[in-house]
């Protein structure tokens, strides 16, 4: 399973891009907001620090004022990647990109079926959102199998993101069911990697090799 970072935060993308894992980067509006600078600035400067593909969200709610934005968006960096959000505007926005060969990355899914007419506009990616449905009291990642089945059942190449990631279940979770791709907090990815019996294992072993006493005569 590839692995996003879920951010516009340039000093948490350089601090996760150290550990050699990152496959790319995701942000959104209300991320952007966080960072209170340029957007356009951001953007350039994320897509100077990782390959893969990075996502910028439209703002525009019309399918015209969308793919004008994408347009804008791409000639920022080769690696960007145009989210738009899943309505019927979004939609029309994303099958005129996909024939111009603009990727695509379909925000804002809650359903299965949502998920496959992005699918047949053309989107590159889906992200479906786990953590807000388990807000409402659903089960997020059912609808990543949903979605995954449907997909198989039609060939579509159409990759799935598990977005709005809590937590390092929903990412374990997600990997089981066969996920193209998770985008995650930097929190959560620091989370990934941390088990107390690793911490503690590692203090026990540091412990022992102070007991041996030729480790102590060396000194
Ligand atoms: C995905 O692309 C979104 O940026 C993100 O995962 C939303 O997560 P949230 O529900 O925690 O805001």
């Amino acid at each position: 399973m590839k692995i996003f970072i879920d951010t516009a935060s340039v000093k948490a993308i350089k601090e996760a891009a150290c550990l050699g894992l990152i496959d790319g980067v995701t942000t959104n509006p209300t991320l952007m907001a966080k960072e209170a600078r340029n957007p356009e600035q951001v953007l350039k400067e994320i897509c100077a620090l990782v390959s893969g593909p990075v996502s910028a969200e439209v703002v525009s709610l019309e399918s015209a004022g969308m793919v004008n934005e994408a347009h804008e968006l791409v000639k920022l960096a080769k690696n960007i990647v145009v989210k738009i959000p899943l309505i019927k505007e979004g939609l029309k926005a994303v099958k005129i990109l996909s024939a111009e060969g603009v990727k695509t990355n379909v925000t804002l899914c809650f359903s299965s079926t949502q998920a496959l007419l992005a699918a047949k506009a053309g989107a590159t990616y889906i992200s479906p959102f786990i953590g807000r449905l388990d807000d409402i009291a659903h089960e997020g990642i059912n609808l990543i199998s949903d979605i995954k089945k449907i997909y198989a059942n039609y060939n579509f190449n159409t990759q799935i993101i598990v977005a709005s990631v809590r937590n390092p279940v929903h990412v374990a979770k997600a990997a089981l069911i066969g996920a193209d791709i998770a985008t995650i907090p930097y929190l959560v990815i620091e989370q990934l990697i941390k088990h107390p019996l690793t911490d503690s294992g590692i203090s026990r072993f540091l412990e022992d090799y102070k007991k041996i006493p030729q480790v102590n005569n060396a000194k």
